[in-house]
């Protein structure tokens, strides 16, 4: 088989994750302080793919190249495709075929994250050389994805998001493809939500008689498009770390499988893992739980934290609850005022939420 290429699609608008979204790519949302983006970029870079094409959106595109660069920094080429309007996961095939050529490729969504990376589904690919590989995971919610019906272990048919799913097998948002794919994107139609799916197009293979090869996830696979999820990618590679004390820590301790990067301070405080504390926070009288990302220059005192991802910049100062399952932006500040009247004050961009016990 021909080198690999990868795609990894970067687009989309993140309508489930606002208002975050409304400033900044879903895909570069922190899990475990690190952009869900790079786990997809690394997984590709660890099962031998040198060329990866980014899909990006006018709005976020700019963020993404920023944030990315050119790839050297994990060891691969990057070239950027511009996608107009979101018309679907294979409109961004359609859109990327100048890159693709004729090699087959990965493609990868860039809000998913796989455990274990790719590089076992990449040899598979190779040695049995089908004309795609698609991987499955059976879910408690199937309706909310692609969903596949197999028969003696082949494809026989595949839904986007049916609303009586036959099956409780969904599409993982990672798929391997030869150039037979690009026909199948030109001959299908737009959905019901106006979209061309990547479903239809791999039904279309199916159909036409191609070899189309399932692949069971065992692992774990997230597609981070809502808090939960995130929080719970969160609490997934959280779970993977491995304890690292670079900052430093005058009266306070760590517990369990804990990251304290280089540049931050922890005065008076408890951090209990698996956590990950940032570059340049500041940590005063305060306890950070379990599965906590807090992201770098983070500014907290006289708080409880567990089970929430902080982005960079934000501050927590003086809560008198601990603040739990929640995902603050970048450079949110969440304090106490203890002049008169008693009363909550808020300035809340369009879509949040604030939940008061
Ligand atoms: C897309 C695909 C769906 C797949 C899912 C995986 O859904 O259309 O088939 O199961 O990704 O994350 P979307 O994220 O566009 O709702």
């Amino acid at each position: 088989m021909r080198d690999l290429k990868g795609l990894i699609l970067s687009g989309g608008k993140g309508t489930r994750l606002r208002p975050i979204t409304h400033t900044s790519a879903k895909q570069l949302v922190p899990v475990a302080n690190k952009p869900v983006l790079f786990y997809g970029i690394e997984a590709m870079a660890e099962s031998g793919i040198a060329e990866i094409g980014i899909i990006v959106a006018p709005e976020t595109g700019n963020e993404i190249r920023e944030a990315v660069g050119d790839g050297a920094r994990f060891g691969v080429s990057i070239t950027y495709i511009d996608q107009a309007e979101p018309l679907g996961l294979a409109h961004a095939v359609l859109t990327a075929e100048p890159f693709l050529g004729d090699s087959p490729f990965v493609m990868y969504l860039g809000d998913n994250l796989l455990q274990g990376g790719i590089s076992d589904l990449v040899e598979a690919f190779r040695t049995s050389s089908p004309d795609a590989l698609i991987l499955l995971t059976p879910v408690p919610d199937p309706q909310n994805y692609g969903v596949a019906e197999l028969r003696d272990g082949a494809v026989q048919r595949l839904v986007e998001k049916p609303a009586k799913p036959a099956t409780d097998l969904a599409l993982v948002g990672v798929y391997m493809f030869t150039p037979p794919i690009h026909a199948a994107t030109r001959a299908i139609k737009p959905s019901e939500r106006g979209e061309l799916e990547i479903t239809d197009a791999i039904q279309y293979l199916v159909d036409q008689g191609k070899r189309v090869e399932p692949h069971i996830v065992r692992g774990w696979w997230k597609d981070t498009g809502r808090l939960d999820d995130m929080l719970e990618a969160n609490r997934l590679v959280l779970d993977t770390i491995t304890e690292r004390i670079e900052g430093e820590l005058i009266d306070s301790h760590t517990e369990g499988r804990v990251v304290i990067e280089a540049g931050a301070r922890l005065e008076r405080s408890t951090v209990r893992g698996p956590a990950i504390i940032g570059a340049g926070a500041d940590l005063v009288d305060c306890y950070i739980g379990p599965y906590s990302a807090v992201g770098d220059r983070c500014r907290i005192q006289n708080a409880e934290i567990e089970n929430s991802i902080l982005l960079a910049d934000s501050s927590v100062v003086g809560l008198e609850r601990r603040m739990q399952g929640s995902l603050l932006g970048k450079n949110v500040m969440i304090g106490r005022d203890d002049g008169q009247p008693r009363a909550y004050r808020f300035m809340i961009g369009d879509n949040s939420e604030v939940w008061i016990p």
